[in-house]
């Protein structure tokens, strides 16, 4: 079945309350990518959530929750800096990893002994959420609504066009417009002794630690590590948040001449091109060939660009992708981490198809 989606609005969303607690699927908008959301207390919705996604059952999910209140009721142990965390950065792109407690299905969490929760700032998600309090448990678990290993939704649209044959009756896609972030949250665990980023994302290394040290103890700056090994983390497998076609990162001043090089070599080949807006390659990239999408030099709006533009050239069937590499600073941690991710089955930009 290929549903539409249905604006947000106060009926469409009080519709949705019901839909879920009805065990049926809702994606939502949220800041960061569209989420594919079921009831997180009910281990038949959540069951409906890896078999639309397509996703194998020991990867766990988020729970989202209106309030930081509402998270604590999820988490065992519930640490101090969990506080200072969630008073700065809560509703937003924050993802807390903590002790679960036994209001948690073992679906949600893959068996482990943790839950990630998190208060989105969408304000069509943060209705939503209230909604469903009402009417049902008030804990939507929503992973990314893309079908496992592929590229995340940012517009409702895309939401439909890679999700909707999966969808069935009763089911909803709730449009909020395009996502203001545009990659996927932070996730720091704070099960363990000190905080860990397991996936970097939409809020900065640097913001959160700013808010860990609070401007006194430089001691605690390494409080954040990277982990060794995150086993359980679907977003820390090697290729992920791919597009079909094959994916490489290569120097900005380059990529005109990769390009070439490849048309050379794979003279029927279509070939998507990422460059930086300011590169002005137009007289380079004139071959019909080639589609060229050109990417803001500012990490924010980059980050709300690249999904899309990725979901739009995975769709026009391109054989290869070549990205600008961007800078390798903290504003473009999450950016980097997904380009690589997604180049991650390619060892050189040589390699056509799959
Ligand atoms: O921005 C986001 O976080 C979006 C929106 C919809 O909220 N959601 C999202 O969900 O990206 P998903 O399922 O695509 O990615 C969630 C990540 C996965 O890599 C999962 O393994 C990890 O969170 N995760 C969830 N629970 C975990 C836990 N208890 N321990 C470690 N990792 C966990
Ligand atoms: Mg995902």
């Amino acid at each position: 079945m290929m549903p539409s989606a249905v604006p947000a609005s106060e009926q469409s969303i009080a519709d949705a309350a019901d839909a879920l607690s009805q065990g049926r699927l809702v994606a939502l908008p949220t800041e960061t990518v569209y989420g594919l959301g079921a009831d997180g207390l009910s281990v038949q919705a959540v069951g409906r959530i890896f078999a639309a996604k397509g996703r194998p059952s020991d990867h766990p999910l988020i729970l989202h929750v209106g309030s930081a209140a509402e998270a604590k009721k999820l988490a065992a142990h519930w640490p101090p800096v969990a506080d200072r965390l969630a008073d700065a950065f809560w509703p937003g792109p924050m993802t807390l990893i903590l002790k679960r407690t036994e209001l948690v299905p073992d679906a949600v969490t893959g068996g482990q002994d943790t839950v990630g929760v998190r208060v989105p700032g969408h304000p069509a998600a943060l209705a939503l959420l209230h909604a469903f309090s009402k009417v049902g448990s008030g804990v939507i678990a929503a992973p990314s609504a893309n079908r496992f290993g592929g590229v995340s939704p940012t517009r409702a649209a895309d939401v439909v066009l890679g999700l909707g044959d999966f969808l069935q009756a009763g089911d909803m896609v709730l449009d909020g417009g395009d996502c203001s972030v545009g990659v996927e949250s932070t996730i720091i665990d704070l099960s363990g002794d000190r905080p860990r980023i397991l996936r970097p994302g939409g809020l900065s290394r640097d913001a959160i630690e700013r808010v860990l040290t609070g401007g006194v103890s430089q001691s605690d700056v390494s409080s954040i590590q990277r982990p060794a090994t995150v086993p359980r983390v679907s977003g820390s497998l090697e290729s992920h948040y791919a597009p079909r076609a094959r994916v490489a990162l290569v120097q900005p001043g380059q990529i005109a001449a990769v390009a070439a090089e490849m048309l050379a070599q794979h003279p029927a080949s279509r070939i998507g091109l990422m460059p930086f807006d300011h590169q002005a390659l137009e007289n380079q990239l004139t071959d019909p060939r080639l589609v060229v999408r050109g990417m803001p030099d500012q990490a924010k709006a980059y980050a709300q660009k690249l999904y899309a533009v990725m979901n739009d050239l995975d769709r026009l069937g391109i054989d290869a992708l070549l990205v600008a590499r961007p800078p390798q600073t903290v504003e473009w941690e999450a950016i980097l981490d997904r380009l690589r991710r997604a180049a991650a089955s390619v060892d050189d930009s040589a390699t056509m198809g799959k």
